[in-house]
């Protein structure tokens, strides 16, 4: 059999991404071009600027793709599109570059799901067995997703209010740390010698919802009072407590999700996976529990296109493709 090659393009946030994947599992070229330097001043990400920043980054990060996977256009199989969610300026982008490419080189375009690229990279890391179940925790995103075979997802428990991710950055913000937030609180938190305990929201007991904002407004509230007494606020102890609180519910709600629905592997992903306190935790109540667990290396739990192959692969074995009047779908569910 020859090998066949998916060209990938990621652009939902702010990051312009272009991966070249060869038989749906060896990533030749991953190339990320992250906006973060331009948004930090704006403490988040600027919808406008971010669709001009993937016009002028996209051509060129597509030719260092292509480049860097040392393969030629006319090699390229098929043209795969993260088509939503995210914001519609910049999923415009990506979705235009990829219809001209499939139209250009005449090959096949799929139209891919951010949150099953997510999931899907996972796929890079080890075979998924079904049922499995995902913990999805992003900056746009906070889902425990049911796979009860191969493309199927079922939302079984979501956040009612801020992402997880979303959390992390506001309180960052508030204690004066750049955009994005999380991986300062990550280090912040695992430094701190003490935390500052903070409430834990679970929701009625049955429930695999989440919500974050409660948390968030403590961890002000605890910004105030220190303000308030004029005493200095104990970054370390309040970034380990929040830390902490948000750990504890994300995966004691992901154990229970996945005893209860019988599922065969973990999958945990998205920006905050790379979150090495969550990491860790997940890691040991899945040896606890006997539960295999899947985590993509750091690179592949932000954005990044070699996901988007990941997911599209799956597509292109079945022959699911799309047709050039694919659009943008900021509200694309799963
Ligand atoms: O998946 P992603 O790259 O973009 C979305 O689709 O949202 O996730 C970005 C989010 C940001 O909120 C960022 O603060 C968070 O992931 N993040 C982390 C860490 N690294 C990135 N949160 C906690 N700990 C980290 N180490
Ligand atoms: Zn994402």
């Amino acid at each position: 059999n020859r090998p066949y090659h998916l060209l990938a393009i990621e652009t939902s946030c702010d990051e312009t991404s272009v991966a070249v994947v060869r038989n749906g599992g060896e990533v030749l070229s991953n190339i990320v071009s992250s906006q973060i330097d331009t948004h930090r001043r704006f403490g988040g990400v600027v919808p406008e600027i971010a669709s001009r920043k993937h016009v002028e980054s996209i051509t060129v990060i597509l030719e260092e793709a292509v480049e860097a996977a040392g393969v030629t256009l006319e090699e390229i199989d098929a043209i795969a599109v993260t088509q939503g969610p995210g914001l519609v300026g910049a999923l415009l982008v990506g979705v235009v570059a990829a219809k001209s490419l499939s139209l250009a080189l005449d090959v096949p375009l799929i139209g891919t799901h951010h949150i099953a690229g997510h999931i899907y990279a996972n796929r890079l890391v080890g075979e998924i067995e079904y049922p499995a179940l995902a913990l999805v925790v992003s900056g746009g995103h906070t889902e425990l997703v049911l796979l009860e075979a191969e493309g199927s997802f079922r939302i079984i428990g979501q956040t009612r209010d801020d992402a997880v991710g979303e959390a992390y950055d506001k309180v960052a913000r508030a204690l004066s740390l750049p955009y994005p937030g999380g991986p300062h609180i990550d280090r912040l938190a695992q430094a701190a010698e003490s935390a500052i305990e903070l409430p834990r929201a679970w929701l009625e007991p049955d429930s695999f919802d989440f919500s974050f904002s409660g948390l968030k407004s403590a961890v002000l509230a605890e910004i105030n009072r220190a303000n308030m007494k004029g005493l200095g606020v104990e970054a370390g102890a309040l970034a380990r407590g929040f830390q902490e609180s948000v750990i504890d519910v994300v995966t004691t709600k992901a154990m229970r999700a996945a005893a209860e629905f019988g599922a065969r592997q973990l999958l945990l992903c998205g920006g905050v996976a790379a979150n090495r306190g969550l990491r860790e935790r997940l890691a040991a109540l899945c040896a606890e529990a006997g539960l295999p667990l899947l985590v993509p290396p750091l690179a592949l739990c932000t954005d990044n296109a070699a996901m988007i192959a990941a997911a599209a692969d799956l597509k292109w074995r079945r022959g699911e493709f799309a047709t050039l009047d694919l659009k943008a779908e900021p509200q694309l569910s799963l």
